[in-house]
């Protein structure tokens, strides 16, 4: 998977660092082109010698290097790598990538593109359970950073625990299934990938609406239809932007997953990722939220024991991108959750929305749709209602897509 795969492997500072020179050797072994750039901190635990002597390249350690800016642009230096590899990440490194920060060479090519990457931390097991760095590693997750490690084992610093690099061949085994992955998502046998050139938004999931600091108003939706309709999108070779309310899913790989929690965070997130050809609402947005979320906890009223949530409704998210004056998408399609007169209700939805189409399913009490892995759902649309036998949500996902790559065709 790795033949003629250009990597930028980025060395941090760690004692890990010397297992790079081994990842180094491994990558090359498989036929990619590594390029190495070693950060100060790297550079105290291996020399620019021994990685350029490895890489066969010279490394790049400065971000104001005229030299190499004269022959490759720091920019360039990113951009043009298939996969960026920071190995190892240390604790200050995921901070600046976490919090976007451009001070030095590694992490202005790390902000400076959009080309996929992976990071193989390595720290002290206190520093890797700290709030701050899980907060960091959420967050880069959620950006759809890929991880590898770390390890539990004996550290360098004498204590036991999470932190210790993955080792270089279980590095080399995750950077050619991403490959894999990768590759499989773009030709999936069959197909036809006819979404190519197309930018689709989907919403997926829940939308939580806080009462105060540690409540909110939920509900049971998983996530899995809206993520399997942003993996087959990809799969057809659409630029697909996955605006998620929280899910305990990961994005499907090849998207841009921007993360949300409220209806109003869902509906600003879908407007900033136009234009697209297609928005798909799968979300389940809550209807309503709380008109003053209260800024400190709030306690049980002894007296008082009945209260009263006063609810304000939210923007209709769906019904927003359906009434676009202006750069309204070419398709627009919206889920309706019915528990009777499904297609009845179904095409109401369709009609009060003003969306192009509806996926309608039934999710009565013993259906299994929420949260299961299948679902039974009718196609709403100008040309004729389709109903489709029940079939896992990533078959309805595929037939979906295929749909929607039939509608854009040009
Ligand atoms: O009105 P109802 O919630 O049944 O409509 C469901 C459809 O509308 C789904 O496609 C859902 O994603 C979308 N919706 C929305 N914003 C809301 C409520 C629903 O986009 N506030």
């Amino acid at each position: 998977m790795l033949a003629g795969k250009k990597i930028l492997l980025i060395i941090g500072g760690g004692v890990a660092a010397y297992k790079s020179l081994l990842l180094i050797r491994d990558l090359q072994k498989q036929g990619a082109f590594v390029r190495c750039v070693l950060t100060p901190a790297g550079a105290e635990f291996v020399t620019p010698l021994s990685v350029g002597g490895l890489s066969g390249d010279r490394v790049y350690q400065e971000l104001f290097d005229l030299t190499a800016e004269a022959e490759m642009g720091h920019i360039e230096l990113s951009r043009s790598a298939d996969l960026l590899v920071v190995a190892p990440t240390t604790a200050d490194l995921m901070a600046k990538m976490a919090n976007g920060l451009a001070n030095d060479l590694a992490s202005t090519l790390l902000l400076a593109t959009d080309t996929p990457v992976m990071i193989a931390p390595s720290m002290n097991v206190r520093m890797w359970e700290h709030p701050a760095t899980q907060k960091n590693l959420k967050t880069l997750k959620s950006r759809g950073v890929l991880t590898v490690g770390p390890d539990e084992g004996d550290m360098a610093c004498g204590e036991y625990g999470y932190g210790r690099m993955a080792e270089p061949e279980v590095i080399a085994d995750a950077i050619g299934d991403h490959f894999e992955f990768a590759a499989s998502a773009e030709t999936t046998l069959g197909t036809p990938q006819g979404l190519r050139g197309k930018r689709i938004v989907v919403t997926s999931g829940p939308t939580h609406e806080p009462i105060d600091p540690v409540r909110y108003i939920a509900n049971r939706s998983s996530g899995k239809q809206g993520h399997a309709i942003a993996g087959a999108l990809v799969a057809e070779g659409a630029e697909v932007i996955l605006i998620s309310g929280p899910t305990r899913l990961d994005a499907p790989s090849g998207c841009t997953l921007r993360a949300v929690e409220t209806a109003e965070e869902m509906l600003s997130e879908t407007l900033n990722a136009l234009p697209a050809d297609a928005v798909v609402c799968a979300a389940a947005v809550a209807d309503y939220r709380v008109e003053a979320v209260a800024e400190n906890k709030l306690k049980k009223d002894d007296e008082n024991d009945a209260r009263t949530l006063s609810l304000v409704e939210n923007p209709d998210i769906l019904k927003t991108i359906s009434q676009l004056p202006n750069g309204r998408p070419e398709l627009v399609i919206g889920f309706a959750a019915e528990t009777e007169k499904v297609i009845d209700h179904a095409s109401a939805k369709r009609a009060r929305k003003g969306c192009d189409w509806i996926v309608a399913n039934d999710v009565s009490t013993g259906t299994g749709t929420f949260g299961g892995d299948d679902n039974q759902v009718t196609l709403v649309r100008d040309a004729g209602n389709e109903s489709w036998p029940k079939m896992s949500k990533d078959d309805v996902a595929r037939r979906l897509a295929t749909k929607i790559s039939e509608a854009l065709k040009p």
